[in-house]
């Protein structure tokens, strides 16, 4: 056997506190696998290799029987033991890397998308967790509803009615694993209805937007302005769908007016045709309430979809849709065909966190810190760049910034970056029409202090935009789509 013992022993040693035939089985598997026991080769009888190894000979026939079950050796008995696997494989090359090289992080990194993490209510979710593990049937820890436990559809059931002015009930709620799933769900099902046309807000989430391509919808851009998505234009579009954000346009932060949304529920119900309205940010109103949803003045048309990502944490991967009665059989048939459904213990997790009111007192506390650092934002920006125009102010995590005339866009996002500022160019998120230059900053992630210093090194970045090259500007342009490190 060209594999000798000191070297074997080597390999049993390096697998830590497996029993010691599966180390024995897994280090000749390799080997077999590897090419350094080609087929054919004989193996030590089990006396020789226990002896050799200093193992008792029960370890050896357990692993030999093992890799015999598994189709690499050949065993009779009374005879030798032959290799008989033939192939060669190994793990590619780019599988080695244990752990993903950490993406460089800039030093301020305000590009928005992201909430802030630390707010997230670490002690509240350990103490809602403990509580769902200590309480929870057995039975229910199998294959819940593919469409979401009926405890989590019933809270945000309530929840959305009370607080966005939902018109639902838990049977109407659909529970997924984010906005961007239940997007992609809902434009498979038109798909598969033969409607590929989607209307979609510019600008709007260039994230979203590629991946809708992706999945084969053709995307037709409506303008917005002032007062939100233009009605008008879209009727122009002849789409049967429409994906938009009426709450706060993302990323501009228009609210749609009441006249238009008016006329946007009109053209479905004239159309036929599927508002898709994301509920983007709006739990963060800091004026006044928050308008209810779209949703709630046509549950037969529109679908609103939402989720956690912004008022908890994205990693928990868990939104909804409240889809039009005549989707639903259709939506939960493909959410079940997808993923069996969504993680139902941080379902039960979240439904405990809403029925006791710490997801509302939680949201409080957030719409406090997020208000603070809004005004501290809009103060260094008084202080620093008074003849800026700030739009979308009114609520979200992030506002939108009129360039001055003559600024490009482009080489102010990459002067910003190379003072380690990172901030996300309006043009990065428009396709077909043309509304401007801007960038977007979010505040939600920044301290008063840190606001500060970004719009002190803006101010700066605008003195250095005429040393900017077009390499350092094409780096920040492609870097755009990367701003959810999603690579
Ligand atoms: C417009 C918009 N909607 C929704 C989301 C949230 O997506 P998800 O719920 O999949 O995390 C984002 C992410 O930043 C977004 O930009």
């Amino acid at each position: 056997m060209p594999l000798n013992a000191a070297e074997l022993l080597l390999v049993l040693a390096d697998q830590g506190r497996l029993p010691l035939r599966l180390r024995l089985a897994n280090a000749l598997r390799d080997a077999i696998r590897r090419g350094q026991l080609p087929a054919g080769t004989t193996l030590p009888s089990t006396r020789i290799l226990a002896n050799d190894l200093g193992l008792s000979r029960g370890v050896v026939v357990d692993a030999y029987a093992q890799l015999a079950a598994e189709g690499f050796v050949r065993s009779r008995p009374g005879a030798e033991t032959t290799v008989v696997y033939a192939g060669t494989v190994a793990l590619p090359e780019q599988w080695h890397k244990r752990s993903p090289a950490p993406r460089p992080v800039p030093e301020l990194d305000l590009r928005p998308g992201w909430p802030d993490l630390s707010a997230f209510p670490r002690a509240a979710w350990v103490t809602a967790t403990r509580e769902v593990l200590t309480e929870l049937p057995d039975a229910q820890l199998g294959y819940c509803e593919p469409w979401g436990a009926w405890e989590l559809r019933r809270a945000l059931a309530d929840y959305l009615s009370r607080v966005r002015g939902a018109m639902t009930a838990p049977d109407g709620v659909v529970v997924v694993s984010g906005v961007t799933q239940g997007l992609t769900l809902l434009c498979r099902l038109l798909l598969l209805s033969g409607t590929s046309r989607l209307a979609v807000e510019d600008p709007s989430n260039a994230v979203q937007r590629e991946l809708l391509s992706r999945l084969g919808m053709d995307l037709v851009d409506v303008t917005v302005d002032g007062g939100g998505l233009d009605v008008d234009a879209l009727t122009a579009t002849r789409a049967r769908a429409v994906l938009c954000t009426p709450a706060h346009q993302y990323p501009t932060g228009a609210v749609l007016s009441p006249e238009r949304r008016e006329r946007l529920l009109r053209w479905a119900s004239e159309s036929g045709g599927l508002i898709i309205e994301d509920d983007y940010d709006a739990e963060f109103r800091y004026e006044r309430g928050p308008l209810g949803c779209l949703q709630g003045m046509d549950p037969a048309r529109v679908a609103l979809v939402g989720s956690v990502s912004k008022t908890l944490a994205p990693a928990l991967r868990l939104g909804w849709v409240l889809t039009p009665p005549y989707l639903l059989a259709a939506l939960r048939g493909i959410k079940r065909d997808d993923d069996f459904g969504s993680n139902a213990i941080a379902q039960h997790v979240l439904a405990r966190l809403l029925e006791s009111g710490r997801y509302d007192r939680h949201l409080r506390g957030l719409r406090r810190r997020y208000r603070e650092r809004r005004d501290a934002f809009l103060r260094a920006m008084e202080r620093r760049l008074p003849d800026w125009t700030v739009m979308g102010n009114a609520g979200g995590l992030h506002l939108t910034l009129a360039l001055p005339p003559g600024v490009s866009e482009g080489r102010l996002v990459a002067a910003a970056a190379a003072r380690g500022l990172s901030v996300l160019g309006l043009e990065t998120m428009q396709g077909s029409t043309v509304s401007g230059p801007g960038i977007v900053v979010s505040y939600a992630r920044a301290t008063p202090d840190m606001s500060e210093e970004a719009v002190t090194r803006l101010f700066q970045a605008t003195q250095f935009v005429d040393q900017v090259t077009s390499e350092m500007e094409a780096r920040v342009t492609s870097a755009a789509i990367l701003w959810q490190n999603l690579g």
